[in-house]
This record gives structure tokens, sequence and C-alpha cells, in this order.
């Protein structure tokens, strides 16, 4: 069993395959086997993370977009004769720097965020509003589907932004 330990050098390898006899290694190996696997698990999770940023974002479909956006209509409008309510009108939003829609009173957070809104800013935002933009008064807890975020999308880049 010494033999396998100078063979797999990974404490948590080593410890998955022998776990050793003794107490007081054992207690070692367990340690940082489990901080060893703590941060594997932590590295795949930015790695799916990173590549789900770059690859991930599905192709989006206005009409789809259109049946999401009842979703927001609580609160939000688009079109020519569009009014602001709850939130600001999204009239053109994407594109246009964020909290800049004539007449509505932003949180400070949002203003101050420094966002553009594009695919990936929105994509962000709308999966998860307070986390994205912490102080957020958008009180919406976030669209869970990937392919509704594209969808609401690509229907928000049908709206005109000469209609504002
Ligand atoms: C319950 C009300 C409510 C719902 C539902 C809601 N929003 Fe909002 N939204 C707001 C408010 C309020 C703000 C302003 C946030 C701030 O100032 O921090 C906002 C801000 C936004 C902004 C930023 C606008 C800008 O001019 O920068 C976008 C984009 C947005 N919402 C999209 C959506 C979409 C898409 C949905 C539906 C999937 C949705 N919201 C659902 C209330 C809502």
């Amino acid at each position: 069993m010494g033999e396998w330990r100078r063979l797999a050098p990974d404490p948590m390898f080593c410890w998955l395959i022998q776990p050793p006899l003794d107490p007081k290694g054992r207690d070692t190996m367990k340690k940082s086997g489990l901080a060893a696997g703590l941060l594997s698990a932590a590295a795949i999770g930015a790695a799916i993370a990173a590549s789900h940023a770059q690859t991930s974002l599905p192709h989006g479909d206005s009409r789809a977009g259109a049946v999401v956006f009842e979703r927001c209509m609580g609160c939000h409008q688009v079109g020519p004769d569009a009014e602001m309510g709850i939130g600001p009108v999204l009239t053109g939003v994407v594109g246009r720097a964020a909290a800049k829609a004539p007449g509505f009173s932003y949180s400070a957070s949002l203003e101050n965020a420094g966002l553009i809104w594009n695919e990936a800013t929105l994509t962000d935002f709308l999966r998860a509003p307070s986390a994205r933009v912490p102080g957020t008064k958008m009180p919406f807890a976030g669209l869970a589907k990937s392919q509704d975020i594209a969808d609401v999308i690509a229907f928000l880049k049908t709206t005109d932004p000469r209609d504002q």
C-alpha cells in the first residue's frame, strides 16, 4: 500500500483507492482529499461557467419571445404607444446603455452599473436580476430557461428604437 501512495500523488485518489489504516493518517488524508475535491469541483464549475458564457447562448426566436414577454408585461411595455409602468419602457433596449429610458426613475444600482444591454449582459441580468445588479428594483426572480431568455431578447430586438 506504500506502493500505491507513491504511484498516486493526488491525496483524493490515494484515499479512494487505499484508505490508510492509521486513524491519524486517515484523518489528514480525508481533509486534504476533501480540499482537493472541492478545489477541482470549483475549477470544473468555473470552466463550465466560462464555456457557458461563451458558447451556449441559444438562438432566439422572436415569436416565442413575444409569449415569454407576457411575463414582463405586468411591468414593461414596448412599441409606439408604450408607457412606463412599474418598470421602464423596453422599446429599443437592446444596444443601449442601461437606465436610459426617458422619464423613468431607476435605482442607483442600475444607473451606476455601467452596463450596455447586449445579448450577454441581458442574458446575465434576466437569469437573476438581483444577482447581476444587486440593489436593482426590478422585482423579478429571473427566467430559468436559457431558451426563454434568448427568445425574449430576440423579441426585444424587434422593437424599433425610433418608437421611443
Ligand atoms: C414586477 C415588475 C417587473 C417584471 C415582472 C419585470 N421587470 Fe424588468 N424592470 C422592472 C423595474 C422596476 C426595472 C428598473 C430596475 C432598476 O431601476 O433597478 C426593470 C428593468 C429592466 C431592464 C433594464 C431597463 C433599462 O432601461 O436599463 C430590462 C432589460 C428589463 N427590466 C427586462 C425585463 C424582462 C425581459 C422581463 C420579463 C422576462 C422583466 N423585465 C420583468 C420591473 C419588472
